[in-house]
């Protein structure tokens, strides 16, 4: 069944304000998870905070954890919570043990949320990392490459990693900050060791909350050199404490029951709309605005069947700043003349042209 779009829209307050073209930011945030989160912090500072409240706070990991699962196509057991996706990736990357000698391979469009993890790799262990574009990356393995680490979907351009990936024979962790909750992920179709993504951008959740999917295969592989109370089996077991056996040996020390039931409302809200039909309607639309844009004259960049849409412009700070006075909000891509707009099952074509009339004048 289609998304029935205008129930949709009313779930997400600041669209009755602006044309909001920023999910690949964050998210717009639905009224529902505000109020879910504001009702689990007033209880608490009705009950206080003792046992009731840590088990309030595990039930809700749990119940996200599902959620996650559901839109990454995988088991809740292999599925990690973060506070971001940055934090997955460090842990991949990092866990891995790469030494010198031993090569990473990645695109040349990455966002600091990997590129800080690669370049930690680098300084810290003597690790090479080597660029290629994302479309070639599959056929750049080489003989020192022990994992390729790139975008599910590319921030800069939209650009999608290519099919091949699944195909290779060293580990492939994909950055899926543009991927979960805009376009269909099945991991086990991706044919990657490791997935992260974000609770706050395509998910619509609060900042702080993230995912990490790692394959069992390769979970065996990785250190987990961060232990504390959140991802201990048994912490009461003081320096014998062993580390959980599932995903949830990656999880995060500190998830608070507010920002928990925020993503999780915010989930939901998402499901009961259908991925299928979110994905399908997000991505049309954003194909749609690309013809909108080559009509005005206005180059994008080579982009995949994605949610993000990055197009010229000939002052990218300056035209920004001009879209938001007039009600309009995007981004820019930082040293790349372009701007990007991300379209999500919530925008309507009102939203499209609003654009499109702003940059006109
Ligand atoms: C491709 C990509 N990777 C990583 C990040 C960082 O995301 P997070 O804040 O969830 O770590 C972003 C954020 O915009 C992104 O677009």
């Amino acid at each position: 069944m289609p998304v029935n779009v205008e129930a949709l829209r009313d779930e997400f307050p600041v669209l009755e304000r602006v044309a909001y073209l920023n999910a690949g930011t964050d998210g717009p945030l639905p009224a529902v998870a505000a109020q879910a989160g504001a009702h689990e912090l007033l209880g608490e500072a009705r009950r206080g905070r003792a046992a009731e409240h840590f088990k309030r706070r595990r039930e809700l990991s749990e119940e996200l954890r599902g959620a996650y699962a559901r839109a990454l196509g995988c088991e809740p057991g292999e599925v990690a919570l973060t506070t971001c996706t940055s934090e997955g990736l460090a842990s991949v990357i990092d866990g891995l043990g790469l030494q010198e000698g031993e090569e990473i391979l990645t695109s040349d469009e990455e966002h600091p949320g990997l590129l800080g993890a690669l370049g930690a790799a680098r300084a810290l262990r003597g690790v090479s990392v080597r660029m290629v574009p994302l479309a070639e990356i599959a056929e750049a393995v080489g003989e020192r490459t022990r994992l390729v680490a790139c975008s599910h979907v590319s921030w800069m351009s939209g650009q999608v990693a290519p099919a091949a990936l699944a195909e290779l024979g060293v580990p492939v962790v994909l950055d899926g900050a543009q991927g979960v909750g805009a376009v269909p992920v099945d991991v086990r179709a991706l044919g990657c060791d490791a997935y992260a993504g974000a609770g706050q951008k395509w998910l619509c959740g609060p900042d702080g909350l993230g995912m990490l999917y790692v394959a069992p295969a390769l979970r065996e592989r990785l250190e987990v050199s961060r232990r504390g109370y959140g991802n201990l089996l048994d912490p009461g077991a003081g320096l014998d404490a062993r580390l959980h056996e599932d995903g949830r040996r990656f999880d995060t020390f500190a998830l608070s029951a507010e920002a928990l039931a925020t993503a999780l409302a915010a989930v939901e809200l998402l499901e009961r709309a259908g991925w299928r039909a979110v994905h399908e309607r997000a991505t049309t639309l954003a194909a749609r605005l690309t013809e909108l844009l080559a009509a005005a004259g206005r180059d994008t960049a080579p982009r995949g069947n994605s949610t993000l849409v990055s197009f010229s412009s000939p002052d990218p700070t300056a035209e920004r700043a001009r879209l938001a006075a007039r009600g309009v909000v995007l981004r820019e891509i930082p040293g790349r003349p372009l701007l990007r707009a991300s379209v999500g099952a919530w925008n309507d074509e009102r939203d499209l042209e609003r654009l499109l009339a702003a940059l006109r004048t």
